[in-house]
């Protein structure tokens, strides 16, 4: 049985490839999972490097990846601190960098727009902790909110919305587990539903460690994210087996870190299926562990193993647990 057979009547389960991985992991994909998402591919900074002339190439073999195999897909990111084209905020007033995320966000729209299901519109606005808030009670500093002002969130939800109706809009955000930051992300999503704004959804990155979140602080997020009424995505879970950036380095992925990291995604799922109703989605920031963005950060070239299949493409402990009857 594969990994979405066995998830598919709480949520999808889903993972994210790049140009590259459609092809080295793409059998494995196809086999094991329900939805894919463009780990970079689609973001401004990376289909736009200038910010105007756009090439589709690597973006356009994903979405031929996801018809040919039936995998619906999620649309990742339109508005961003980072990957972004630095050239769209020089010089910029509101109305131009309005003008240029509206002319981002139509040209996604009109490429892709019938191709998705969902779309984090807005990535990583919050600030992380309570010093780290510049704007509105809420926001971290970003030339987008310094240039456009508080309501650059409202306008890119607007925005996107119009340019496609029919794909759901999400908030997507790490620290999701963070007691404070969580109260903050609420905020955000309550004040744009009072202000009519259309938000259908909210992404929980979930990257991990196998040091935690506790599962108390991850129901206790999910108790408070289901308040809001809206559908959740968990949109790039990985479980690290670091507990921090000094942390030495392994030379392998040892039996009893494995095992730990079979616990945390055995009980995150267990946790995931009690919110199934609201909770739809749960999609790993990549494949296999021969291809992970942890293998340089927070620590360049430190090797990790944070996915459910190995360098091998072979599963882990981790998928055999959730695998488990
Ligand atoms: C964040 C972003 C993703 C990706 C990951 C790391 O979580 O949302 O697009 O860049 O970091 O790869």
């Amino acid at each position: 049985m594969s990994l979405k057979a066995r998830y598919q009547e709480a949520f999808c389960v889903g993972a994210t490839v790049n140009s590259r991985t459609i092809h080295t992991h793409g059998s494995l994909v196809a086999r094991e999972f329900g939805s894919i998402t463009c780990e970079n591919e689609m973001k401004f900074g990376v289909v736009a490097p200038d910010g105007q002339h756009y090439d589709f190439t690597r973006p356009d073999a994903i979405t031929a990846f996801a018809v040919a195999n039936g995998l619906p897909m999620r649309m990742h990111t339109l508005l961003w601190h980072r990957q972004v084209p630095q050239a769209i905020f020089q010089n910029a007033t509101r109305e131009s960098l309005l003008g240029c995320l509206q002319g981002h966000i139509q040209t996604m729209a009109r490429r892709y727009g019938e191709h998705v299901f969902a779309c984090d519109v807005v990535n990583e606005v919050i600030a992380d902790s309570a010093e780290k808030v510049c704007a509105g009670g809420l926001y971290r500093q970003s030339p987008w909110v310094e240039i456009i002002g508080e309501d650059f969130v409202d306008q890119a939800f607007t925005m996107a919305k119009a340019a496609m109706p029919q794909v759901k809009l999400f908030y997507n955000d790490y620290n999701e587990c963070d007691r404070d930051k969580s109260r903050r992300i609420c905020r955000l999503i309550q004040g744009m539903q009072t202000r009519g704004i259309p938000v259908e959804g909210l992404g929980l990155q979930c990257h991990w460690s196998v040091y935690g979140p506790s599962m108390d602080n991850l129901r206790h997020a999910l108790d408070l994210y289901s308040r809001l009424g809206v559908e959740l995505h968990v949109t790039e879970m990985d479980v690290s087996l670091y507990r921090e950036a000094q942390s030495p380095v392994l030379a392998c992925p040892t039996p009893e870190l494995l095992e730990r990291q079979a616990e945390v995604y055995g009980q995150a799922f267990e946790v995931f299926k009690q919110y199934s109703g609201l909770l739809t989605h749960v999609t790993t920031w990549g494949v296999a562990d021969d291809a992970t963005w942890l293998d340089n950060f927070p620590v360049r070239g430190r090797k990790d193993w944070p996915l459910l299949f190995d360098e091998s493409h072979q599963p882990k402990p981790a998928w055999h647990r959730l695998m488990a009857p």
